[in-house]
């Protein structure tokens, strides 16, 4: 299983898994419609490995540019990260998300099943858990997205659960993600938000950096220790990591399976706050405002699972998370 097609290879976390796959002397094809993305990302990602790798400009959407994809290269596998990742935006464009996640998605699937290409390793999110009253959450707790980002997350984990139910030779990795962060060692590649960052830490990031006045802090009265949003964090490099085990794993044990990709340990917004302060030094203004619509108090991950089944382990803490997003912003003050 040498050829790789990575969908979304371009964006923050296909990558940093370009990254790692050609270290580990994969054959890499990016597939991505660039809506979220830069082609610049390519060239850093070739400078950080010295490897070169294939890209085509293509939308899952386009069905025959997609056909011709799978028509004019050898694939043995796909890593599937392509899509539209926004929890606000998904409310306000429902049917876009419908249509970009689980129709692209449908239309890959159905080029995968025609060259009889049955690996994948799918990129889920924690998201399709929404509240829960269990922590930590485990891969068996009941799902209840909350918005329609996660709903089409989970519309897909089940329409790849029936695609093997119908034909168990596929063999199916979903990788439910908590909060990924972070970035390379090297500072060349790093989460490049267009516009106003949507998530914590490159906002945080964009505040030290002078680039944004504030943060605003959505809500100190959670169910927490400080009362803000209490989420578990995890590095994009062993998030990484947790996809070559995955695709490693779908040789040695054929099959379908869902690990959650966290690290067992939530940190609240103020955490984060102090911790980013700590590191660089800088001090992060903030001001307390009400809740964001669709977030939840506490979400963090029981990841026993992939630790046991993927023989996967964490290896960056908080300081390596805020170390390496300061080093990103630093070396790239806008973006790509
Ligand atoms: C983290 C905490 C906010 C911004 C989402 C998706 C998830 C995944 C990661 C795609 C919360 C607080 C945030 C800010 C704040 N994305 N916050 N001020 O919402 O946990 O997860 O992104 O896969 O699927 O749901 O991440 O970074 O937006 O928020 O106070 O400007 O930071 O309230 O408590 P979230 P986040």
């Amino acid at each position: 299983m040498k050829n790789i097609l990575v969908t979304g290879g371009a964006g923050y976390i296909g990558s940093h898994i370009c990254v790692a796959l050609l270290n580990a002397d994969y054959k890499v094809l990016v597939l991505d419609n660039l809506s979220n993305s830069k082609v610049a990302v390519l060239e850093r990602v070739k400078e950080i490995t010295g490897r070169s790798l294939q890209f085509v400009k293509v939308d899952l959407l386009d069905t025959q540019k997609t056909a011709a994809v799978f028509e004019e290269n050898s694939i043995d596998a796909v890593i599937h990260l392509a899509g539209l990742k926004a929890v606000g935006e998904s409310n306000k464009l429902p049917l876009h998300y419908y249509r970009n996640n689980v129709v692209g998605t449908l239309n890959l699937c159905e080029r995968m099943a025609k060259h009889n290409i049955k690996n994948i390793v799918f990129s889920s999110s924690a998201t399709v858990y929404g509240e829960q009253q269990v922590l930590p959450i485990k891969e068996s707790a009941a799902t209840s997205p909350t918005n329609p980002y996660g709903r089409t997350k989970l519309i897909i984990e089940n329409m790849l659960r029936d695609i093997y139910n119908a034909d168990p030779d596929w063999n199916i990795s979903i990788l439910r993600y908590f909060n990924p962060v972070g970035a390379h060692k090297s500072g060349k590649i790093g989460e490049n938000p267009r516009g106003i960052p949507n998530n914590l830490m490159p906002y945080i990031a964009q505040v030290a950096a002078g680039r944004i006045e504030r943060l605003c802090i959505y809500g100190n009265d959670y169910p927490t220790a400080d009362g803000t949003g209490v989420r578990d964090y995890i590095h994009v490099l062993d998030l990484v990591a947790g996809h070559i085990k995955a695709l490693q794993k779908l040789v040695e044990r054929p099959g379908i399976m869902n690990h959650n990709l966290g690290t067992g340990a939530g940190y609240s917004v103020l955490e984060i706050i102090a911790a980013f302060e700590a590191i660089t030094g800088k001090k992060i203004p903030c001001e307390i405002v009400g809740r964001r619509e669709g977030d939840v108090a506490i979400v963090y991950a029981d990841c026993s699972l992939a630790k046991r089944e993927l023989a996967w382990s964490v290896d960056n803490g908080m300081r390596e998370m805020c170390e390496d997003v300061w080093r990103w912003q630093m070396q790239n003050p806008t973006g790509y």
